[in-house]
C-alpha cells in the first residue's frame, strides 16, 4: 500500500478549515479544484499543525530554584565538563555527553568506570521532558543529573566526594558561590543536590534550532502553499507515512515528537545473557524509592504542584520491557539508536517497524504497532523525513 501521491489531496481552501477560520481570510484565492501540491491528505493536516511551534516556549520549572538564573548556567556548564567530580578524576559528564554528537557519544552503550546497559541520550531539548532516563527513573533533570554522579558504572563518586570537590576546587566554590549568593556550606548532600540544580539549569539550556520540516509546518499552518511546495517531496512522502499508515505520530507527536510516554515496540530487552532490563517496571520502583523524587524533600517547590504526576504513577506488569519513546529531532548526530544501541542505523530502526515480530508485543493494552512491510522506496522516504528534523 502507498501513501495518496500527487493530486489525491484535497482542496488547500480546507487547510485552512482544519487549522482555524482566521487562515480561510488568508486563502480567498485558492478555488476548491486545486489540489495541496503534496501526498498529504487533509485529515493529516491538523496532526501535522500539531507537531510545532518550533521551537517551543521554555516553560518554567519551580523544583529547583536556580532555573534560568545565569549565575547557575554558567556554574552548571563548569561542572558539566569537570572530571574532578568523578572517583577516578577522569570522566565528566561531556566525556559521554558530547556536544558535537547531539550530546551523545557514538557507543551502542554508555562506557564510563564500567560498561552500562543504555545507549547514552542525547541532551538537545531535554529541558522540557517529564520523565527522564529510558526508563523515567527521575522526574527532574536535576534528580537525573545526580544520578550519574553516584552511579558506580558511570562517574562513581559519593555525595561527600562531590560536595568535597564543590568546596575545595577553587573555580567551582567560586562558581557555586555566584549560583546560590553563599559559598558550599557543611552538609554533603546539600552541596551535591545544588550542584546537580545547577547542572540541569545548564542542560535546560540546550536547545536545538529550527529545521526545514518546521518551516514546512509553519507553511501549512498558515495556508501558505508557495513555500509548502519548497519541502522535498520525498520528505512530503515520509510525512505521509509517518501521519499515516505507520501511526508513527502517535507516540512520537508533538514539538519534540515524542508524547513523553513509555510503550513497548517489540525489541528485545535483554541487558546481556540471562539477564533483562526491566524498563519503565524498573524505572517506576527507583522513582518512588528515591529520596530525590518530586515528592522529597529537595524539591524546591514548596507548594509540590510540580509532584502531580509522580503522585499519581502506579506501577503494572505491563510496564516490563516498555521505554521512554524518544524525541526524533537530530537523529543525524545521536546514532546508535534504541535504549540499548542496537540498531546502528535509522534504516535499522525503519527496518524493526517494517517487520515488527507481533509475538513480541505486549498482549494488553491498544495494538498501536503492526508491521508495516515498507518497500524500499517508503524506507527511502521515511529517511528523507527524518533528515529534514535535523
Ligand atoms: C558513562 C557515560 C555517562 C556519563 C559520564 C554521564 N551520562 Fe548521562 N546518560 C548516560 C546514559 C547511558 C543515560 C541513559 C540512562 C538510563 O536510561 O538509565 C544517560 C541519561 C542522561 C540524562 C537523561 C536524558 C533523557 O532524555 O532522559 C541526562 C539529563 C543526563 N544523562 C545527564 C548527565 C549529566 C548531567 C552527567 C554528569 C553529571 C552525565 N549525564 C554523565 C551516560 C552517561
Ligand atoms: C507505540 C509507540 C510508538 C510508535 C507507534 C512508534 N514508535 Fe518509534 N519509538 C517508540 C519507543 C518506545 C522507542 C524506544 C524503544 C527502545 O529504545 O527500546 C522508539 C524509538 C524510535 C527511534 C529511535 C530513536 C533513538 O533515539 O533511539 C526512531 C528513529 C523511531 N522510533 C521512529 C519511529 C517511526 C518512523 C515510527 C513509525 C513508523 C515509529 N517510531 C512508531 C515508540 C513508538
Amino acid at each position: 500500500m502507498s501513501p495518496p501521491r500527487v493530486g489525491a489531496g484535497r482542496p488547500a481552501r480546507s487547510i485552512a478549515a482544519a487549522c482555524g477560520a482566521t487562515l480561510a481570510l488568508l486563502l480567498p484565492a485558492v478555488g476548491p479544484a486545486e489540489p495541496l501540491p503534496s501526498p498529504l491528505t487533509d485529515a493529516q493536516i491538523p496532526r501535522i499543525v500539531a507537531l510545532g511551534p518550533w521551537p517551543p516556549p521554555v516553560v518554567p520549572d519551580p523544583s529547583y530554584r536556580v532555573a534560568g538564573l545565569p549565575a547557575a548556567v554558567a556554574f552548571g556548564q563548569r561542572l558539566f565538563n569537570e572530571p574532578a567530580l568523578s572517583a577516578n578524576g577522569r570522566i565528566a559528564c561531556a566525556s559521554c555527553h558530547q556536544a558535537a554528537r547531539g550530546f551523545s557519544d557514538g557507543l551502542a552503550r554508555g562506557q564510563g568506570l564500567q560498561r552500562g546497559d543504555r545507549n547514552t541520550p542525547g541532551l538537545l531539548n531535554v529541558g522540557g521532558q517529564r520523565w527522564f532516563g529510558w526508563d523515567g527513573a527521575n522526574d527532574s533533570l536535576w534528580a537525573q543529573s545526580l544520578r550519574p554522579l553516584l552511579d558506580p558504572r558511570e562517574m562513581g563518586g559519593s555525595l561527600g566526594s562531590v560536595a568535597q570537590a564543590v568546596r575545595t576546587t577553587p573555580a567551582l566554590r567560586a562558581g557555586y558561590r555566584a549560583a546560590f549568593g553563599e559559598p558550599p556550606g557543611a552538609d554533603d548532600e546539600r552541596v551535591a543536590v545544588d550542584a546537580a540544580k545547577a547542572l540541569a539549569a545548564y542542560q535546560a539550556t540546550l536547545r536545538s534550532g529550527r529545521t526545514p520540516f518546521d518551516q514546512f509546518r509553519d507553511a501549512v499552518a498558515r495556508g501558505d502553499r508557495e513555500a509548502a511546495a519548497r519541502y522535498p517531496p520525498a520528505a512530503q512522502r515520509g510525512l505521509a507515512i509517518f501521519v499515516g499508515r505507520g501511526r508513527c505520530w502517535v507516540c512520537h507527536g508533538g514539538p519534540n515528537f515524542s508524547n513523553d510516554e513509555f510503550h513497548d515496540i517489540g525489541r528485545p530487552h535483554f541487558a546481556e545473557a540471562g539477564r533483562v532490563d526491566p524498563g519503565r517496571h524498573g524505572g517506576i520502583r527507583a522513582l518512588q524509592a528515591s529520596r530525590y523524587n518530586l515528592l522529597g524533600p529537595f524539591n524546591d517547590d514548596l507548594t509540590r504542584a510540580t509532584a502531580t504526576s509522580t503522585r499519581h504513577v502506579a506501577l503494572e506488569h505491563r510496564h516490563w520491557g516498555e521505554f521512554k519513546v524518544p524525541s526524533l529531532r537530530n537523529l543525524a548526530l545521536t546514532a546508535p539508536y534504541f535504549h540499548d544501541g542496537s540498531a546502528a542505523t535509522l534504516r535499522d530502526v525503519l527496518r524493526h517497524y517494517s517487520e515488527l515480530n507481533e509475538e513480541r508485543l505486549h498482549a494488553d493494552g491498544e495494538r498501536l504497532l503492526v508491521p508495516l512491510r515498507l518497500g524500499d522506496a517508503e524506507i527511502d522516504d521515511l529517511l528523507a523525513f527524518l533528515d529534514t528534523l535535523n
